[in-house]
């Protein structure tokens, strides 16, 4: 698929289709809408008088051009009340006009929706969010199927109008969004994949797939046994009932001097998450292939670096196992000692991605971040507390905190902060450790981020929990991509 960005006006563009933004409530037509109208000898407006295109968020016509334009067809789309038009909206009349397209056989569009401005939407997010969108409408996940039933030849080339004085910043902004929804659609395969295909070994292809014959990109792998030899006794003792074998993956993009501290994301990567001897209840337990969605976050933001080449540079750490129950799984009362010398007495083995992380940050110190940031399906309350339109942040600083905030508000994927203190971390004491894994019932997303803060020294440090963003259920279940747009925006725009 190829995305460029076009100076010249609607009437003026050489398409197979202009995609037109309309108003409700009878608002004037648009400019780049009324200047193909004018072409159309008034079609547009009449379609709309006589109430053919009432113009509601979600509406879309198409409409046959008479020959002798430069535009054969044009698609109406409506994006709902003018005075209520944010960045929510535009995503959805955009989600609206791809989905009428890939339903005809058109191979290429100019959308004219990026030239209006939504509240919230500058037009460099404008246009990154047109390609990205794009993406997301266009995923499929059918390299499980025996037989691909999607016959419709895909669209082949979108045009993003803009004026001469958007061009620069559209143009910027396409960039990005195509570079994000590529890692999007990466990291929703990764998602999406079986647990019996999507292994710890699976992930360090697609990390050396990523970084080969890329100068700035590096991996290392840590086996079992250097793991062992670094002391990670938490996160071993979460792979001890499997028979697959954990792995360790250390991305490096290097694209700014030596000298620059990284930062540093950590991505839980858990490839199945049965619970261990803590055995999890039957109903939805496939989901829990999606538990290293947090892996597959890392390894869609360093694709998205790979394609952009920023002057920056970025760790990504993902610990990567099964967490199954056996004869030689880890028991319950069972007490292991971490990477950093802290002992951490094991009474729900379900709480496993706390034991992985906790090793993962204590080698991602190593790195000196200027940032350090986990990714991680961590706690089925966060589900509970937020639903799925937020992603959870607890942080031991305010400023990454906010940063990420704003980021997330921006790059239309947000999240919302819980807050992190010593009147949870008591809930982690335990008799006969230096800590529990968990805090009991009240407080549980809470409670495993002052868990992980223990593991984390003189660091600006921020965990995203985002059991209830990574993936969606019912007739739409998939893996989302999320929360990749908040941190491309964090690393890019910060
Ligand atoms: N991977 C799960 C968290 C999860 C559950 C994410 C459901 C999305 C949906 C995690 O490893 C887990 O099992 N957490 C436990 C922690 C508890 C034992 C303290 C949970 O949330 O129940
Ligand atoms: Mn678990
Ligand atoms: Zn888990």
């Amino acid at each position: 698929m190829q995305f460029q960005v076009s100076t010249a006006t609607a009437d003026k563009q050489r398409t197979d289709c202009l995609i037109l933004p309309v108003y409700s409530n009878g608002a004037t037509l648009p400019a780049p809408t009324r200047a193909a109208d004018r072409a159309l000898g008034g079609q547009i407006a009449e379609l709309v008088a006589a109430g053919d295109m009432r113009g509601n968020v979600g509406d879309t016509l198409l409409v046959r051009a008479p020959s002798g334009l430069p535009f054969k067809r044009v698609l109406l789309t409506g994006c709902g009340d003018k005075k209520d038009y944010d960045r929510k909206r535009y995503q959805r009349a955009l989600r609206a006009a791809y989905a009428a397209w890939r339903k005809t056989k058109i191979a290429g569009a100019a959308c004219y929706l990026t030239t209006e401005s939504p509240k919230g939407a500058d037009v460099y997010h404008r246009a990154r969010l047109a390609v990205e969108t794009w993406h997301d409408s266009a995923y499929r996940f059918t390299t499980m199927k025996s037989k691909q039933d999607d016959k419709q030849p895909a669209p082949r080339k979108l045009t993003l109008g803009a004026t001469a004085k958007q061009a620069a910043q559209a143009r910027k902004g396409a960039s990005h969004g195509d570079a994000i929804g590529q890692g999007m659609s990466l990291a929703k395969d990764l998602g999406n994949l079986p647990g019996n295909v999507c292994t710890p070994s699976y992930l360090v292809k697609q990390a050396r797939d990523i970084a080969k014959g890329d100068k700035q990109l590096t991996v290392e792998v840590l086996q079992e046994a250097e793991m062992r030899k670094l002391g990670m006794g938490a996160m071993l003792s979460v792979t001890a009932g499997t028979s697959e074998p954990a792995r360790f993956i250390v991305l490096h993009y290097r694209g700014a001097a030596k000298s620059k501290a990284p930062a540093v994301l950590v991505g839980k990567g858990i490839t199945f998450d049965a619970g261990g001897i803590s055995l999890k209840p039957p109903p939805q337990m496939d989901e829990m292939k999606y538990d290293m969605c947090g892996a597959a976050t890392v390894l869609g933001v360093f694709h998205a670096l790979r394609e952009l080449g920023p002057k920056m540079n970025v760790v990504g750490i993902i610990p990567s196992c099964e967490n199954l129950p056996s004869g030689t799984a880890t028991k319950p009362g069972d007490i292991v000692t971490s990477m950093s010398g802290q002992t951490i007495e094991i009474l729900n083995t379900d709480a496993e991605g706390r034991l992985i992380l906790c090793d993962a940050l204590t080698y991602a110190q190593r790195f000196k971040p200027r940032a350090l940031i986990d990714i991680a399906t961590l706690t089925g309350a966060c589900l509970i507390a937020l639903g799925r339109h937020r992603s959870g942040l607890l942080a031991n600083s305010d400023r990454l905190a906010n940063g990420l905030l704003r980021a997330g508000a921006r790059a239309g994927d947000e999240a919302w902060r819980l807050p992190i203190g010593p009147e949870y971390d008591q809930q982690l004491k335990s008799n006969f450790a230096d800590m529990a894994n968990i805090g009991g019932r009240e407080a549980g997303t809470i409670t495993a981020a002052c868990f992980l803060a223990r593991f984390v020294k003189d660091t600006q440090w921020a965990h995203l929990d985002i059991a209830g963003t990574a993936w969606r259920q019912g007739a739409s279940k998939g893996a989302t991509g999320r929360p990749i747009p908040l941190l491309m925006e964090y690393l890019l725009n910060g």
